[in-house]
């Protein structure tokens, strides 16, 4: 059984410019140890992001990352047991809102094809939003 847990929140405004590749460094490095896969969505002023793995693992990261002064307003949307990863292998997949928003929504609904409908309601609805502001 591993967990899945999805959490949305908010951009520092004061922290400057958050610069995804940062978080993402350290993400894949300790994620690729932990063995913690996910997704991450960001568009500069919200984060949205799952992260699969071993209870214990996905608790611990999760403890480090709600503590990050980069992000705050920190709100768990999902938290449920699965048996198979539903979001891939990625160590954690990034997506960014792009230039071609209509190649972006598409490609946001193929990642989650296999989440629960919850889940994949709202990265959904995450990554429609975006494309509409
Ligand atoms: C939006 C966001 C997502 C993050 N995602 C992860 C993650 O998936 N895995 C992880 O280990 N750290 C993640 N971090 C970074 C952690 O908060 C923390 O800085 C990092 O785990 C510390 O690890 P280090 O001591 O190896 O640098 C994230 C941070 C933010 C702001």
């Amino acid at each position: 059984m591993l967990l899945q847990l999805v959490y949305v929140s908010s951009a520092r405004p004061d922290a400057g410019t958050v610069d995804p590749a940062a978080i993402l460094n350290s993400s894949r490095r300790n994620n690729t140890r932990d063995g913690i896969t996910g997704l991450l969505y960001s568009d500069h002023k919200r984060f949205l992001q799952a992260l699969e793995g071993p209870e214990d693992r996905v608790e611990e990261a999760f403890a480090r990352i709600s503590g990050d002064a980069r992000h705050r307003a920190v709100v768990v949307l999902s938290r449920r047991f699965i048996d198979a990863r539903e979001f891939g292998d990625w160590a954690m997949a990034h997506q960014s809102s792009p230039a071609d928003r209509d190649a972006f929504v598409a490609r946001v609904g193929r990642m989650v094809a296999k989440a629960s409908p919850n889940v994949r309601a709202t990265f959904e609805s995450f990554a429609k939003v975006r494309r509409a502001a």
